[in-house]
């Protein structure tokens, strides 16, 4: 079965859906006259009805991490040739679905993986320094008086980094600990050349760090990968960082972690449920930390994600191959046939 999309035979009057009414750096732009583009007006995640009524007379889908490309809205847009997602994970897109309908989807890897470290760094100090608690101390007029006792704190220079998933974002991370003078352990599918990072299994990793930062991508061996046995491997001294999928971790059982004081801190960019919801038993508990999931979201970055897609979805309705293909096995096959 060939891809619904062909080389070399652009698109006339292609329709561009889009789940939000303003990517950032204004990256529709290029697209110019080429396409009739039709944004979500509003700022938020659409439900699957939504999606289904923005999709379904469309040849092109741009939508990010928050938006669930389901088996349904690939069944109910029967001209969509190309999901582009401003985000470089896709497990909020239906692959199978995709795939047997022939639909090609990108994403946008490289260009996140630094400002994400930087946010990854940004919680390893805040919870390891418990600057957001001292934020809140200070502002709630509990500077009263100097002391050895106010908020005691957990150094970061010359600890255990453990990181999960040493790819693209792991491997930065890795580098910003050097200057830290910290030893780096790594758990990850392939041994880095790098020498001065030590891999070992997860068990070792979470008995040994005294900081554990997430770095893997969601799949179905990676859902509920930190749950209650893992984070009783953990020292009462350590902290978890999650910059990747809320779901790698069994949330209920860190919120008991955390509130046993089994583990001292977290800092958590993703959660299970996005938006969080403001009676998630999580949001009491002063030891974590906890962000709208924005590891990438500095202005510089969130725009070259977006021009990204918006190339790959400009490619595809030009009858190009666009880049940054997830499932190009499809074009392959289609080759063959
Ligand atoms: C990504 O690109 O996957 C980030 O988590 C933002 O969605």
């Amino acid at each position: 079965m060939t891809a619904r999309w062909h080389a070399g035979q652009p698109i006339a009057g292609a329709k561009v859906a889009v789940t939000r009414p303003d990517l950032p750096g204004d990256a529709l732009r290029r697209l110019g006259s080429r396409a009739i583009v039709d944004a979500f007006p509003e700022r938020r995640p659409l439900s699957e009805g939504e999606l289904i009524a923005l999709a379904a007379g469309c040849h092109a889908l741009i939508c990010q991490s928050s938006d669930r490309v389901t088996a349904g809205v690939v069944a109910a847009a029967p001209h969509l040739e190309v999901v582009a997602t401003v985000s470089v994970g896709y497990d909020h897109l239906d692959l199978a679905a995709l795939n047997a309908a022939r639909v090609l989807a990108t994403n946008t890897p490289g260009v996140l993986s630094e400002t994400t470290a930087d946010m990854a760094w940004a919680l390893i100090l805040a919870t390891r320094r418990r600057v957001v608690e001292a934020d809140r101390l200070v502002h709630a007029g509990g500077w009263q008086a100097e002391g050895f006792e106010l908020l005691p704190a957990l150094d970061v220079h010359g600890s255990t980094l453990g990181i999960v998933g040493l790819g693209a974002v792991g491997q930065a991370v890795a580098r910003r600990a050097q200057g830290f003078e910290m030893e780096v352990i790594y758990h990850s599918r392939t041994t880095s050349a790098d020498t001065r990072f030590e891999r070992v299994s997860l068990d070792e990793l979470l008995r040994r760090a005294d900081i554990v930062t997430l770095h893997v991508a969601l799949s179905a061996e990676t859902r509920g990968l930190i749950g209650e046995r893992e984070l009783g491997l953990m020292k009462p001294s350590s902290v978890l960082v999650n910059t990747s999928r809320g779901a790698v971790v069994d949330q209920a059982a860190l919120a008991t972690a955390l509130a046993e004081h089994s583990i001292a801190a977290a800092g958590l960019d993703v959660t299970a449920v996005e938006p969080i919801q403001m009676d998630d038993p999580i949001l009491g508990l002063p030891n974590c930390i906890v962000l709208p999931h924005i590891a990438s979201a500095t202005v510089p970055t969130r725009s070259r994600m977006a021009e990204i897609a918006v190339e790959a979805v400009r490619a595809a309705i030009d009858g190009e191959v666009p880049a940054n293909l997830i499932n190009g096995q499809i074009l392959e096959e289609a080759s063959r046939s």
